[in-house]
């Protein structure tokens, strides 16, 4: 028998893809919601081909309020996960108005629908990009909202405020905001993995294209920053541990306002993670070292023992299991060109 039923925006992206096959996996019904903005319809056939489950999919913008309380009239949800919006930190700073709008305004329809059908169940997607430019390991208890350098992480950082003053104007409303580090890898079946639509703007899309020789080199940003080698240090985060981080949040929820950190508490440079992938792959990885790129900062990792300790979640998976897993995915894709 289902447990209850969840509604996930941006289902057919990547991290809410990979999402949806472990909450089918732990028994939830899900229904998915999307744009296809930057995903593909193919991937609903994917999550059925790997959990054996068709989830209901509805092509849906989250700024037509009036489509979106057809999918809560018809619905019946017991939890929403929210996961669309745009994400693309450098368009955010050429486009700030489009990141304002569609993340918040879409973020407020939502919220609208949710206290207008009786949904008080939120999981949201946030950012360790809220906590700004402060010494890592990041821990929930710091300040944020300072020294926050792009359009894209302010807006989670006002989508976080909004969900804290819902919850105080609807004590009946239960949230967890979970704050991602770099989700990184794809499911080990090679069928659901990173695909955004266009130019890829992040570390692994950019490595993928390159070892398909869409790319000619990656250009690394920087090598002088104060860490071990040089270059950045990030917390890269197995996208299927991340996923079951959310399954974890989900069982936990409770009134009021929850944050956790979803991130391994390891960081990694990113001449580590051209090492790595040069191993899994056996092939040299062409890369150049160039500029620093505005905004950067030098080394993010989580604390992430809050979540361990209350939502009993911890990420399992190393760098090799992301290596491993995101050649998989390139050689599934490539053979079926
Ligand atoms: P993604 O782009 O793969 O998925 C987002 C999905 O939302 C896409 O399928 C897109 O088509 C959809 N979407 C966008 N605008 C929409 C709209 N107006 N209406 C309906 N659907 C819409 O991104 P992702 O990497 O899976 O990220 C999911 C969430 O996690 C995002 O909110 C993102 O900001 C957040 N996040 C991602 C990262 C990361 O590095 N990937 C890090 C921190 C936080
Ligand atoms: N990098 C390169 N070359 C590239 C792309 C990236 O050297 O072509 C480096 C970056 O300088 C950085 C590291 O690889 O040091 C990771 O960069 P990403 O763009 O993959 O990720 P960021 O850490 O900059 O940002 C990510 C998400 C944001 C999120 C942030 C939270 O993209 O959405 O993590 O920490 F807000």
């Amino acid at each position: 028998m289902a447990k209850s039923k969840i509604l996930i925006t941006g289902g057919t992206g990547y991290i809410g893809s990979h999402t949806a096959v472990e909450l089918i996996n732990a028994g939830y019904e899900v229904e998915i919601l999307d744009n296809l903005y930057n995903s593909k319809r193919n991937v609903i056939d994917k999550i059925a081909k790997i959990t054996g489950v068709r989830p209901k999919f509805t092509e849906v913008d989250l700024m037509d309020l009036a489509a979106l309380k057809r999918v809560f009239a018809e619905g019946e949800f017991a939890t929403v996960m929210h996961f669309a919006g745009l994400k693309a930190v450098g368009e955010s700073v050429e486009q700030p108005l489009k990141y304002y709008e569609i993340n918040l305004e879409g973020t407020i329809n939502l919220l609208k629908c949710m206290l207008e059908y009786g949904v008080h169940r939120l999981v949201f997607s946030s950012s360790a990009t809220v906590y700004g430019d402060q010494p890592a390991p990041l821990n929930e208890t710091m300040p944020t909202g300072s020294g926050i350098s792009n359009p894209y992480g302010w807006t989670k950082w006002m989508i976080e405020q909004i969900i804290k003053d819902v919850c105080v104007a609807h004590p009946e409303f239960s949230a967890t905001i979970l704050r991602y580090f770099n989700p990184v890898g794809a499911h080990q079946s090679g069928l659901i993995g990173e695909d955004p639509n266009g130019r890829p703007n992040n570390l692994m899309p950019i490595i993928m294209k390159v070892a398909q020789g869409e790319i000619p080199e990656l250009s690394i940003y920087g090598n002088d920053y104060d860490t071990p080698d040089g270059t950045c240090v990030r917390d890269y985060i197995h996208v299927v541990d991340l996923a079951r981080g959310h399954v974890a949040a989900l069982e936990d929820l409770r009134s009021g306002v929850k944050i956790y950190n979803l991130g391994t508490g390891k960081g990694a440079s990113v001449l580590e993670m051209v090492k790595a992938f040069s191993q899994a792959s056996g092939r040299p990885l062409p890369h150049k070292i160039v500029g620093r790129r505005a905004g950067d900062l030098a080394e993010v990792y989580a604390d992430p023992k809050k979540a361990q300790a209350e939502l009993g979640w911890k990420a399992k998976l190393d760098i090799d299991d992301m290596m491993k897993d995101t050649l998989n995915y390139l050689e599934c894709q490539d053979a079926k060109e």
